[in-house]
């Protein structure tokens, strides 16, 4: 893994293995905010919140989350993650300052992988994000945050939208502008926006409400795609 700076200055990771950055080179702060947790929050506004943080990763999602956490609601928030050792080592990461705020809560989820007080509840499940999602209930908001669907299929298939849908999440939130990822979110009945930045790269997001954000107009799209698909499990 090589630390790389993004566009903010912000500090995000190289994979090796997936050959890919764990944020987009724009900013890795930037990015979570305007493309997950701005549009998220201004969507789902509740007592107790829900939270699907797909995945883990170095957790800007779930620690971003906690810094705007709307005032008067309780976060819950769920995040599976394959690579254990590099939860661990969030202890030492060279995270932006504004993060010394949670410090103890970000030592809690390395050490143990789980935090809890009044106000938020972290839990992050080492292991397969399909196999975890199955056991999960109603969520309110998933922040589809996999590698890209060239090196992470898995995480972008059908099958998985589909047991993402059975969590009845009231908006999906993605960097990804797929075709493939977009037409299977249509087929299951999505409504797809994008967000309404100008500082950042358009992202999806999916609702079966009707939302206040600008149309993806896929529909529109499709009548240019000529063979539309979507990702399966039975190709990987
Ligand atoms: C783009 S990174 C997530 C970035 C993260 N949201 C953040 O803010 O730092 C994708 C993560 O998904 C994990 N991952 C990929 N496939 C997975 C799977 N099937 N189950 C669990 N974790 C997976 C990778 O190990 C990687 O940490």
């Amino acid at each position: 893994m090589r630390e790389v700076i993004t566009d903010d200055g912000t500090i995000t990771l190289k994979n090796d293995k997936y050959n890919e950055c764990y944020h987009s080179i724009e900013g890795a702060v930037t990015e979570t905010l305007y493309k997950h947790i701005y549009p998220a929050f201004g969507v789902v506004d509740k007592k107790e919140i829900k939270i699907l943080d797909i995945c883990f990763g170095l957790g800007y999602n779930t620690f971003l989350a906690i810094l705007n956490r709307p005032i008067n609601s309780k976060l819950k928030i769920y995040s599976p993650e394959f690579d254990g050792k590099l939860v661990k080592s969030l202890k030492d990461f060279k995270y932006p300052k504004e993060f010394e705020k949670i410090k103890y809560i970000i030592d809690a989820i390395a050490e143990k992988g789980f935090y809890k007080d009044e106000w938020v509840e972290v839990e992050v499940f080492v292991g397969d994000a399909r196999e975890y999602i199955k056991k999960l209930d109603k969520i309110d908001i998933v922040f589809q945050d996999a590698f890209s669907p060239k090196v992470n299929r898995e995480l972008w298939t059908i099958e998985y939208f589909r047991d993402i849908e059975k969590l009845s999440p009231k908006i999906i939130t993605t960097y990804s502008v797929a075709t493939p990822i977009r037409f299977a979110l249509y087929n299951l009945g999505y409504n797809l926006y994008t967000h309404p930045y100008d500082n950042i790269r358009k992202g999806t997001i999916a609702s079966k409400k009707i939302l206040d954000f600008p149309s993806a107009n896929f529909e529109e799209k499709l009548t240019r795609v000529e063979n539309p698909f979507y990702y399966e499990d039975k190709n990987l």
